[in-house]
C-alpha cells in the first residue's frame, strides 16, 4: 500500500494539562475512504488540522505522499496545502462576495492557471457535483447541502492527493447529509482521491473503507 498520509507517535499538548493526542499513529493508503469517529473533545479536529498542515504537532512525525512534513517551515507547508491538499469543514467557509464558480476557481489561483482554465476547470468539478446551473450564485443564495457542495468541488478542484473533510455534514439534516456522504464517496471512486472523513453518521460507517476510532486522545481499535 502507498500510503498518501502516515502519522507516526503524533502527540499535542495544550500547556501542561491538556494533551489532545496522545502517540497517534495512523496510514491511510492511497485511494482510501476513511472515517475518523470519537466523541466531542476527543481530538479528532486536532488530527486532521495536524495531518492538514493547519497546525503543528508538539511531537511526532507526518509524511504525505511519502514526503517527510516540516512544520517548521511555513512556506513549504503552504505550498503543500494548495497543492497537495484539499479541506471540507463543518462550516463551509466559503468566501461570501464570490459566486459559487469563482469560489471553487480560487484555489487555482495559487496553482498559477490562466483565468480561461480556472473557470473551466471549475465548471467541470462544479457539474459533478450537481451545481453548474449556480454557477453565478452567492453562497448566501444557496442550501447548506448546495453550499457544502460547492465546498466539496473546492476541495478537489486543484486535484489534491489528499482530501481532510472534518465533519462535513454537521450542519445539514440527516437525508442532505447522506446525500453529501454518497457524494465524497462517488469522488473518492471516481478519481481515487484519497478521503479523511470526520463524521458522527453511525449509520454510515458501511460506506468506508475502513474507520478510526478515538477516545480521549489516542486511536483506539
Ligand atoms: N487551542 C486549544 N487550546 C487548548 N485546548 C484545546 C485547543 N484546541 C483543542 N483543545 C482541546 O483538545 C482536546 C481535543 O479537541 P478537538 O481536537 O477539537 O476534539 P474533537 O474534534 O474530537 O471534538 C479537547 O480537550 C479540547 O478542549
Ligand atoms: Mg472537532
Amino acid at each position: 500500500m502507498t500510503a498518501i498520509v502516515a502519522a507516526e507517535r503524533l502527540t499535542k499538548r495544550y500547556g501542561t494539562t491538556v494533551t489532545a493526542l496522545d502517540d497517534v499513529s495512523i496510514e491511510v493508503g492511497r485511494g482510501e475512504f476513511a472515517a475518523v469517529i470519537g466523541r466531542s473533545g476527543s481530538g479528532k479536529s486536532t488530527l486532521m488540522n495536524i495531518l492538514g498542515c493547519l497546525d503543528t504537532p508538539t511531537s511526532g512525525s507526518v509524511a504525505i505522499g511519502g514526503r517527510p512534513v516540516d512544520y517548521t517551515d511555513r512556506n513549504a507547508l503552504v505550498d503543500l496545502r494548495r497543492t497537495a491538499l484539499g479541506f471540507v469543514f463543518q462550516q463551509f467557509n466559503l468566501i461570501p462576495n464570490l459566486t459559487a464558480e469563482e469560489n471553487v476557481a480560487y484555489p487555482l489561483l495559487f496553482n498559477y492557471r490562466e483565468k480561461a482554465e480556472r473557470t473551466e476547470r471549475a465548471r467541470m468539478i462544479l457539474e459533478r457535483v450537481g451545481l453548474l446551473e449556480r454557477a453565478t450564485h452567492y453562497p448566501s443564495e444557496l442550501s447548506g447541502g448546495e453550499q457544502q457542495r460547492v465546498a466539496i468541488a473546492r476541495a478537489l478542484v486543484h486535484d489534491p492527493l489528499l482530501v481532510l473533510a472534518d465533519e462535513p455534514t454537521g450542519n445539514l439534516d440527516s437525508k442532505t447529509s447522506a446525500e453529501i456522504l454518497d457524494l465524497l464517496r462517488e469522488l473518492n471512486r471516481d478519481r481515487q482521491t484519497t478521503f479523511v472523513v470526520v463524521t458522527h453518521d453511525r449509520e454510515s460507517g458501511s460506506l468506508f473503507d475502513r474507520t478510526v476510532r478515538m477516545v480521549d486522545g489516542r486511536v483506539v481499535a
